[in-house]
């Protein structure tokens, strides 16, 4: 039997709707709609109330379970819409290669960065990657994380990608967070085909493809549009091929370099375009044209040292910005929502509430998810979580490496 949850006392529910939006842009990411003093009522894994302490009225419910917040604070869970979080072994060694002085670009082409995670996986069964993938869904669970968009893209095989779109089938089903899965088999090009790039591209649109569209594995289509990695034309390539099958684009550009990426994707509707650390004029202004979510990742910045993408410029031009861990082996071996937060205030200088409007209602958006989760709405999915005892929104981003969660709800069930 589904509970029936009542949190009374809430000292501030936070990032509350009326009417339902499907992403805040500009200026009005700075505000953070909430309610002082509040209370709120799950049924059946969804939020079918909430509103001021002082009009609760509690009339026919029997068997209800009342969890006093006690004076914290209730938000929606985060949901982190790009990450790479299956994989078979950490990479150490090449952060270490960093401290000594070598660039990321310099140790993948000595064969490390992505074809040495491709080379690692090879060997991992379904079960171990499964394993191990389920231990960092615990982990991000408990650090607020309700909705998780997962990549392929370290298999760089017929059956490497397939066993990884698998591994993430399984967890879709078997996890209690949400999960989508995005098909990133154009992640770096093998080293067998680097004189016959095409030949890896049709085994990805002939072989891959079609066994993707015939077993449902992927929600999404994933391309790393970079120099040195796909081009912009190749990028199209694979993306039709994914859009064929009915897979959106959600794709990797501008990391490096500008390349024509942001372009790509707005051509093929992408629902979002991630990293934007290197950003020319005119793709904020082909940005500002479409509805594609612009997703930054400054825990990437952060671990390889390269610049931040330019957040400032992007919500004072009047987009919208969705913030993502990227948690993976060798940019980002985080997915801690929290600390993606601090870093947004702190080298972003976006505000508290910019950053918390970043990681739930636009990251829902990126991740196709706006309808059910990403806010405190009648009818959304109970995804939330209460804090500890913190003064204000903005003691997360501040008290940065602490984790101020206390208790965390999943499709209405405590889950921590
Ligand atoms: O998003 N940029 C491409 N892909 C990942 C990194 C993958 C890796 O180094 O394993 C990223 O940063
Ligand atoms: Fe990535």
């Amino acid at each position: 039997m589904m509970s029936k949850i009542l949190i009374k006392n809430i000292k501030e529910l936070i990032q509350v709707e009326t009417e339902l939006k499907t992403k805040v842009a500009g200026i009005e990411m700075k505000t953070l709609p909430s309610i002082k003093d509040a209370w709120l009522a799950i049924e059946d894994g969804v939020i079918i109330g909430f509103g001021e302490m002082i009009d609760l009225e509690i009339t026919d419910w029997v068997g209800l379970e009342i969890l006093d917040a006690d004076g914290k604070m209730v938000f929606p869970s985060f949901c982190d819409s790009h990450t790479h979080l299956v994989y078979a072994a950490s990479r150490e060694e090449e952060f270490v290669d960093r401290i000594n002085g070598l660039t990321y670009e310099e140790i993948a082409k000595k064969g490390g960065g992505i074809l040495n995670s491709a080379k690692k996986l090879q060997n991992k069964s379904e079960d171990e990657l499964f394993n191990d993938a389920w231990k960092r869904l615990e982990e991000i669970k408990r650090t607020g994380t309700g909705a998780v968009e997962i990549k392929s893209g370290y298999g760089l095989s017929v059956e490497g990608e397939l066993k990884m779109l698998r591994v993430i089938k399984r967890l879709k089903a078997e996890s209690e967070l949400t999960i989508k899965a995005n098909f990133l088999g154009a992640h770096a090009i093998p080293t067998k085909y680097k004189e016959n790039r095409s030949d890896y591209i049709d085994l990805i649109i002939n072989e891959m493809i079609p066994v993707i569209e015939s077993e449902d594995l992927a929600d999404y289509i994933d391309v790393f549009c970079e120099t040195n990695y796909y081009t912009p034309e190749e990028t199209d390539r694979v993306l039709q091929a994914g859009i064929a099958i009915g897979l959106t684009p959600k794709i990797h550009v501008n990391q490096f370099t500008s390349i024509g990426g942001i372009q790509v994707g707005i051509k093929n509707n992408a629902l979002s375009v991630d990293h934007l650390e290197v950003m020319e004029e005119q793709d904020i202004q082909d940005l500002i044209k479409s509805d594609v979510m612009p997703t930054l990742l400054p825990s990437c910045s952060f671990f390889l040292g390269i610049p931040y993408a330019p957040a400032r410029r992007l919500i004072d031009s009047g987009l919208p910005v969705s913030l993502a861990t990227d948690f993976n082996p060798g940019s980002t071996p985080s997915g801690n929502m929290p600390f993606v937060l601090s870093l947004a205030c702190i080298n972003y200088k976006m505000t508290p509430e910019e950053a918390i409007n970043a990681t739930t209602i636009n990251a829902a958006y990126a991740m196709g998810l706006n309808k059910t989760h990403g806010s405190i709405a009648i009818g959304k999915t109970a995804n939330l979580f209460i804090t500890k005892e913190i003064s204000s929104v903005a003691f997360i981003p501040y008290s940065f490496g602490t984790n101020c969660i206390e208790t965390v709800i999943l499709n209405g069930e405590i889950a921590n």
